[in-house]
Order: structure tokens, then C-alpha cells, then sequence
């Protein structure tokens, strides 16, 4: 080795360095804003796709607008490994939710570069641009242009503001035609590997850095559109009414309602429009977005029938029209175990009082899709009282800096295991 790996502590500064160039780059001046597409997005794939070339990998923003960076091991045209996660943000998101695993893959062939070690694979880093798929209907869809899923009716989508997303594509400086050519054929990546804030409070409680994911939770997602009568405010009796805002309230509560009764469940509505939207109309047409998800495939279908049965129900009582539209829907996914075990080979080789906590996570990930392709695990590390999808998310920079080396040494370990 030429150079020493560097300590947590180096790593921790490097990667809050990093994140607060990446992060500069918002949609929203003042929050941290950054959709799928959007010039901020740009500007922070161009900012990731330099910190490759200086941490000594190939770099390239892809067809469907992911960075990707490549460095050859010991010979050119070995499969890779491959280190993810994602730079897209929530509206009004928090700093490290997936911009940390991109950081976190940097900084870490950063540093096995720099310590002289040749591997006998290729490592990667991605970072994928529409993870939160906050923008458009999608499902994941830049890990599933890698995992040769992508589903061209996604082109068609469109935003809010009526944008299509082949034309969003386009304005990117992307390449909708050349995105099915994005799609790795089988064997040519060995592994997958994600660093992520938990986003929950688990390890926290338990006073542990890092900690092992299990298994990513069962998650289905649909955008819904209530119709029923615009009238005047003032004037129509509220018997003869057909508010679509009131029977598309009635169905959030009931979706609330629903997750209650289902074992570990959760559901929620985080977008809701009311058409036109006036003070003194009475809503003529309402969407609304659910999202409901569970440790296991079989809860996440049985609320799916409750869902459809009691808002049917809701929709006929008030006399409005429905219309349910899912755009995703994932089972359960389970990671890899002999990628779990490297994991906790890294952790123990970074300190020996860290310990390897295994926990599920109820949050989906890169990682659901890119175990559809080749084995995949993630590593994830204590936030601020598990908040996040927020401006208040918050970690330390010392755990940001644990995570990045457990990384690098998880990488030497599968490294060893090839012999
Ligand atoms: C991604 O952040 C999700 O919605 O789980
Ligand atoms: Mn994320
Ligand atoms: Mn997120």
C-alpha cells in the first residue's frame, strides 16, 4: 500500500465536504429541492460526475441521466462492483438521504485507490437520479434502466405541470433511445452495495453507528382522482352536493384507518389537489397520491383489496366518480446474506465497539431493484432521532466517516474472498 486508508474522522470531513458541494444544487433556493430531470439535477450529476474523475474513475452521465464512474481492477473488463445510491431529493429534502451512499462510493475508491490496492474486479459508482420518484409516476426507474426493466411507458409520463418525461429527458441531455442499451447483462456485475441514513430511530436507540439491513419492506404506491360536481359555494344545498374533496378526505382517513389494522403497517397521502381550487367552489375533482407498505408482500395485498373496497364504497355513497391508478408496487426484498456477512466482516474490521445490529428497512431503496440483478446489501447509519424527507435530517460526520470505511473495508473482504 502506498498510502494508509484514512481514519473515520478524515473520511467523515471528506464526505461533509463533498456533500456540501453536492448540495448546492437545488431546484429551490433556501431548501434542497432536487427532482428527477431538473437543472439542479444536472448541475449535481456534473458535480458527481467530477468527484469520479478525481477520485480515479471513468465517468459519464448515462442515457437515462444516472452518473456512472468505472474503475478497471486488476485487469480491464472484470465484472464490477457496484457502489450506489441516489442524488434526487423530496421537496424540501434533507442533505443525506442518498447523496451520502454516492459520497460514501466516492470517497471510497478514492481512498483504495490512493492505498495502491488493486482489485480483482471493477468497481463502480452510480448515482441515480429517480429514486424518490417525487417528479413523475415512475417506479425507480434509473436502477431499472441497469437492471434492464425500465418500462418505455414511463416516457410518457408526466409531471405536475403537464412535462412530459421523454421531453424532461431530452432538456437533461439525455437519450430516451439509448436507454435500453443502459440495461448490464447478467454476470457482469458480482454485487451491489448501498450506504444509507437509516431514516428511522433504531439505531439511535441503541447507540450503534452502523448497522446491517435485512431485508427492504413490501411498498405499493397509486395516484388516485376523485370527480364529482364544481358548484357555488353559496348557493347548492350541501344535500345535493358531490364534493370531491370531502369523499377524497373520507378515503385518506380510511386509508389511515387501514394501515392501523394491518400488523407494522403505514399509509399515507402526501399529495393532495383540489380542483379549481377556489374558496367559493365547491371541489369539482380531487388527486391524491397513497402509499402503503408493510415487512411483507401478502399485508401490502391485502390492503390493497381494503383500499379499493372501502373507497369503491365511499365513491358510490357520496355519488362521485374514482379512478385508482397504481404505479408501483414491490414485494418485500430480501438482501443478500452472503453480502450481509461481508458487511459485518467490514464493521468488525473498522472498530472493534462496533457491533453488526441487523434491522429491516421500511424505507425503499436503489437497492429493491438492483437485487433484481445481481446480489445486493445495504449499510445503514444512524440519523438525528430518525428524521428525514426533511430539512432537519441530520447525522454526524464522524458516523458519515465510520460508514465510508466499513465500505472500503467490506470491499477488501470480498476482495479476499475471491482468494
Ligand atoms: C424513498 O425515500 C421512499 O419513499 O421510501
Ligand atoms: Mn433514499
Ligand atoms: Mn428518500
Amino acid at each position: 500500500m502506498t498510502t494508509p486508508l484514512p481514519s473515520p474522522a478524515v473520511l467523515g470531513a471528506r464526505a461533509f465536504a463533498a456533500l456540501a458541494g453536492l448540495n448546492r444544487f437545488t431546484d429551490e433556493p433556501g431548501k434542497l429541492t432536487r427532482l428527477y430531470l431538473s437543472p439542479s439535477h444536472r448541475q449535481g450529476a456534473e458535480y458527481v460526475k467530477g468527484a469520479m474523475e478525481v477520485a480515479g474513475l471513468t465517468a459519464f452521465i448515462d442515457a437515462a441521466g444516472s452518473v456512472q464512474g468505472r474503475r478497471e481492477g486488476v485487469t480491464p473488463g472484470l465484472p464490477a462492483v457496484l457502489i450506489g445510491s441516489h442524488i434526487d431529493t423530496v421537496r424540501d429534502g434533507g442533505r443525506f438521504d442518498g447523496n451520502l451512499g454516492v459520497v460514501a462510493g466516492i470517497l471510497a475508491v478514492q481512498a483504495i485507490r490512493d492505498a495502491g490496492v488493486t482489485l480483482p474486479f471493477a468497481l463502480e459508482v452510480v448515482a441515480f437520479g429517480d429514486e424518490e420518484t417525487v417528479r413523475f409516476p415512475t417506479s425507480l426507474s434509473t436502477s431499472a434502466a441497469l437492471t434492464g426493466r425500465y418500462d418505455q411507458g414511463w416516457l410518457a409520463a408526466r409531471d405536475a405541470d403537464g412535462v412530459v418525461l421523454r421531453d424532461a429527458l431530452v432538456a437533461f441531455g439525455g437519450d430516451p433511445a439509448g436507454i435500453a442499451a443502459l440495461a448490464r447483462k447478467p454476470g457482469s456485475v458480482k454485487a451491489y452495495l448501498e450506504v444509507h441514513i437509516e431514516q428511522g430511530p433504531v439505531l439511535e436507540a441503541e447507540n450503534e453507528a452502523v448497522g446491517i439491513v435485512t431485508a427492504i419492506a413490501a411498498q405499493g404506491r397509486a395516484g388516485v382522482r376523485v370527480t364529482g360536481e364544481a358548484g357555488h359555494a353559496g348557493t347548492v344545498p350541501m344535500a345535493l352536493r358531490k364534493d370531491a374533496l370531502t369523499a377524497a378526505a373520507e378515503m385518506a382517513l380510511a386509508l389511515e384507518v387501514i394501515a392501523q389494522e394491518h400488523d407494522r403497517a403505514v399509509g399515507t397521502v402526501g399529495v393532495f389537489r383540489a380542483d379549481p381550487g377556489a374558496t367559493n367552489v365547491v371541489p369539482g375533482a380531487v388527486d391524491f397520491t397513497i402509499d402503503f407498505r408493510a415487512p411483507d408482500g401478502e399485508t401490502v395485498a391485502s390492503m390493497d383489496e381494503e383500499i379499493n373496497r372501502r373507497f369503491a364504497e365511499i365513491a358510490a355513497r357520496r355519488g362521485v366518480g374514482l379512478t385508482i391508478t397504481p404505479y408501483s408496487r414491490g414485494n418485500a426484498v430480501p438482501m443478500d446474506e452472503g453480502l450481509q456477512e461481508a458487511f459485518a466482516t467490514g464493521i468488525a474490521r473498522t472498530g472493534s465497539n462496533l457491533t453488526a445490529r441487523r434491522l429491516a428497512s421500511g424505507a425503499g431503496h436503489d437497492a429493491m431493484e438492483m437485487a433484481k440483478l445481481c446480489p445486493s446489501a445495504m449499510l445503514f447509519v444512524r440519523c438525528e432521532k430518525g428524521i428525514s424527507h426533511s430539512p432537519l435530517e441530520n447525522m454526524t460526520e464522524l458516523d458519515a466517516g465510520i460508514a465510508i470505511r466499513v465500505l472500503i473495508e467490506t470491499i477488501l473482504e470480498l476482495a479476499r474472498r475471491e482468494g
